[in-house]
């Protein structure tokens, strides 16, 4: 499979072949690290980061760590874009330096324009619209735990985000019946294009009944309904309280489980708000795998890292 040189801005531009490539190798490296130890050998990646990360930054440091490469954190906030730098001439410098770019940014065009300015690849690490890491390495997850993707049935609840966005995108083109049981949509990360694929596939389905939607699933995901960096904003205060009156119906807990029969395995993203769309219950069931998919996804992205750029 050729992917060297290309981007990855979300996971809408990747055949399913692509992607199954992708999760296949992400599960080989997972199985026999150490045959990887030298592929990204003097590789640079640089990480910028216009929001705050645990998973993403640690997991992509350690990645190319073990791989033989070497990843540099620059702190939007800390460069000299907070002191209103073009971001298109910060970013041709950084490619002088390094091998892959890597970016968590607010807004998808940021994504877009870094990639427009740069040859070297560049890889989305969340923007309003789309987490391909994470959609990805979730993928991989449910693949180990439940032996295959076609046929199954992944149930999002909570917000429709981007995470779910790129849920949609590679459980469909996987095979996955995808249902999305929420009541409403972060504006900020409606993709119509998306959405109009994915209805396609015939494999996905929105509903507001969760317990029925989770009866059958195989999986029950949910993420977080308040942006993390507003949770405990004043002026957020009174969305907040909205969000909570519309969303809590929609919470993952042990009880969901119990009550609806539903074997499903429990994931979700994190961070995650405890009591808010997930209980403490949930994530430490025993059906949860949710810091599994915490790990892989430092395995997805040493497959990304090594098919893009090794
Ligand atoms: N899931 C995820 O992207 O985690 P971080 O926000 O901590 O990087």
């Amino acid at each position: 499979m050729q992917l060297k040189g290309r981007d990855m801005l979300s996971l809408k531009n990747y055949t399913k072949e692509e992607l199954e490539y992708l999760i296949d190798l992400g599960i080989k490296i997972k199985k026999n690290p150490e045959k990887y130890y030298d592929v990204l050998k003097k590789k640079t990646l640089i990480m910028l980061f216009e929001k705050s990360s645990t998973r993403t930054r640690c997991s992509f440091e350690a990645g190319m760590a073990q791989m033989g490469g070497h990843a540099i954190f620059l702190d939007w906030q800390s460069s000299q874009l907070s002191i209103g730098a073009e971001l298109k001439d910060e970013v041709r410098s950084m490619e002088r330096y390094c091998d892959v770019i890597a970016a968590r940014v607010k807004k998808h065009k940021t994504i877009r324009e870094i990639a427009d300015s740069v040859k070297k690849p560049v890889i989305n690490m969340l923007c309003e619209k789309y987490h391909p890491c994470q959609g990805l390495g979730d993928m991989m997850t449910i693949k180990e735990h439940i032996g295959s993707l076609k046929g199954k049935k992944l149930v999002y609840t909570g917000i429709a985000n981007n995470v779910s966005n790129s849920l949609v995108c590679a459980g469909t083109k996987l095979g996955m019946k995808v249902v999305l049981a929420i009541p409403e949509k972060d504006p900020d990360a409606v993709d119509v294009e998306l959405e109009k694929k994915a209805k396609a596939t015939g494999l996905y389905e929105e509903t507001k009944d969760l317990k029925s939607a989770v009866k059958d699933a195989d999986i029950v995901y949910t993420d977080t309904w308040v942006n993390i960096e507003f949770m405990k904003d004043p002026k957020f205060a009174a969305e907040k309280e909205r969000r909570m009156k519309t969303f809590m119906p929609y919470q993952v807990n042990a009880k969901l489980l119990k009550d609806t029969g539903s074997h499903a395995k429990i994931m979700h993203c994190l961070a995650a708000h405890v009591g808010y769309e997930i209980t403490r219950d949930a994530i430490d069931h025993k059906n949860s795998i949710i810091f599994n998919q915490a790990e892989n996804r430092m395995h997805i992205q040493k497959a990304i890292l090594v098919s893009l750029v090794g």
